[in-house]
């Protein structure tokens, strides 16, 4: 049955759950106080960029299932659910969420509510916060209005939202009242009924501290096989194979034992902060989560220690290619990459950057300063003495590593994602591959002379 639904903030997640929640067949309407953004979006634009995206926002616009307003008024009225998804940036004097963009839209929504309504949290949020909703709303409504909250958090990707958002693991609903748990369980019948998509109900409390217990285990998962990384280069061992055998058992996954060059994003240090604020304020130790925060920092300073050893000790003058400025991927966001700390570092040692990214993020030069921004990764490779893969971009698979190690001045490779193999770049005329976790390759000198 088709639930009427408003979204306030078309940031990621708003914009992603809208357009998703109306391909499920609902009536959705998208609320953003930027003017500029709702003009782009009726006019059929996209302002940010996800795979997928813009073809579901085009059909379910064109289906009328799909509005954009910068009224909550118009929006919220007659709805039977409004989600709520602003941001949560940390704070500016603390490692707590900034809170006041979701209060300041719960007081908003609960002037414009008619009837029976849900009002939802779709940001993360720290454990209370809905209940804080819950009091405002209470405050702020009319007579004739009732209204009961939801934590409904996400566990989108970027890069791999729609998916995420279309065939979930799993859904979280925390509701205290049984009428906000019927609509969410409405709302997501067409994956629950006809997914088998599992939806945990829970209180609210327990749904606002899983999102952060998902976050920071799987932050902590990425810093552990980071460290057994550094142990496999030490001993001599394959991180690869490593993650490989222990992935297959089946209590620990494959999934996010890929080492790298430190976690970024707009999700995992913010809320690995906050859950440990939280813990501090309630006189917890998480000394687990603090610990993988702190090999976090470590591992995106060692990175600058690897670039300057796969140079022979010294930056200064060389011409490095870099590969990939965003944090991970399939996607232009640069919040909390490792390019941010690396990059800078190398310009002020002397190195000159040349850098490529195929999401050609435009603040790059504005937020990493003295580099060059190349438009292809010829461009970037040209003359280089080093190239640096440092986003897990898929399209790097496709490229001629052949061609691009014949314009380098010298073919070395730091492979900070491993995502070739070392036979690979030898053969493609890489004299020197170093990967992480694994002993650096040289191409043999005979097979050199021999070509
Ligand atoms: C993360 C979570 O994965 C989502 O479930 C969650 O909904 C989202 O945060 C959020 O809270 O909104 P996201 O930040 O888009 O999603 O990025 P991830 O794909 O989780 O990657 C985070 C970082 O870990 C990236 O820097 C990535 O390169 C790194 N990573 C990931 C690794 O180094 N190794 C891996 O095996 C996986």
């Amino acid at each position: 049955m088709t639930v009427r639904i408003a979204i306030i903030g078309t940031g990621y997640v708003g914009l992603v759950s809208g357009a998703c929640f109306a391909e499920l067949g609902h009536d959705v309407v998208c609320v953003d106080k930027v003017a500029s953004k709702i003009d782009m979006l009726n006019s059929g634009g996209i302002p940010i960029y996800e795979p997928g995206l813009e073809e579901i926002v085009r059909r379910n616009s064109a289906a009328g299932r799909l509005r954009f307003t910068t009224s909550v008024t118009e929006a919220v009225q007659r709805c039977d659910a409004v989600f709520i998804a602003v941001g949560t940036p940390t704070k500016s004097d603390s490692d707590h969420a900034d809170l006041s963009y979701v209060y300041a839209a719960a007081e908003e929504i609960a002037k414009s509510i008619t009837g029976f309504t849900v009002v939802v949290s779709k940001s993360t949020v720290p454990v209370g916060t809905n209940r804080r909703v819950l009091e405002i709303c209470r405050a702020n409504i009319g007579e004739n209005a009732q209204v009961a909250v939801a934590s409904n958090p996400e566990f989108l990707r970027e890069g791999a939202a729609i998916n995420d958002f279309m065939c979930p693991d799993r859904i979280v609903v925390g509701a205290d009242d049984q009428r906000a748990q019927e609509v969410m369980e409405r709302i997501y019948s067409p994956l629950t009924i006809s997914r088998n998509v599992p939806l945990i109900s829970t209180s609210t409390e327990t749904a606002e501290l899983t999102k952060y217990a998902a976050n920071a285990f799987l932050a902590a998962k990425i810093s552990f096989i980071n460290e057994m990384a550094d142990l496999c280069e030490a001993v001599g061992a394959n991180i690869n194979d490593v993650s490989l055998g222990i992935g297959l058992d089946s209590r620990i996954g494959r999934r996010f034992l890929n080492t790298g060059p430190g976690w970024g994003g707009s999700c995992f240090p913010k809320d690995t902060r906050a859950l440990l604020a939280t813990a501090e304020q309630n006189n917890v130790n998480c000394k687990i989560v603090q610990a993988a925060l702190e090999a976090n920092e470590d591992r995106k300073r060692l990175m600058i220690e690897k670039v300057i050893h796969a140079c022979g000790g010294a930056v200064n003058g060389k011409r490095i290619a870099v590969f990939g400025l965003t944090f991970k991927g399939q996607t232009d966001d640069m919040r909390e990459s490792t390019s941010l700390v690396l990059l800078p570092a190398l310009a002020q040692l002397g190195a000159q950057i040349c850098a490529f990214d195929p999401s050609d993020p435009h603040e790059a030069s504005e937020l990493i300063g003295n580099i060059n921004t190349c438009k292809t990764p010829e461009q970037a490779a040209e003359g280089a003495d080093l190239l640096v893969i440092l986003t897990d971009w898929m399209i790097f698979k496709t490229y001629d590593l052949k061609q691009l190690a014949a314009q380098m001045r010298r073919a070395h490779m730091l492979d900070l994602r491993n995502m070739y193999s070392s036979t690979e770049a030898l053969a493609a005329g890489f004299t020197n591959y170093t990967g992480l976790g694994m002993p650096p390759t040289k191409r043999p000198a005979l097979l050199a002379v021999a070509e």
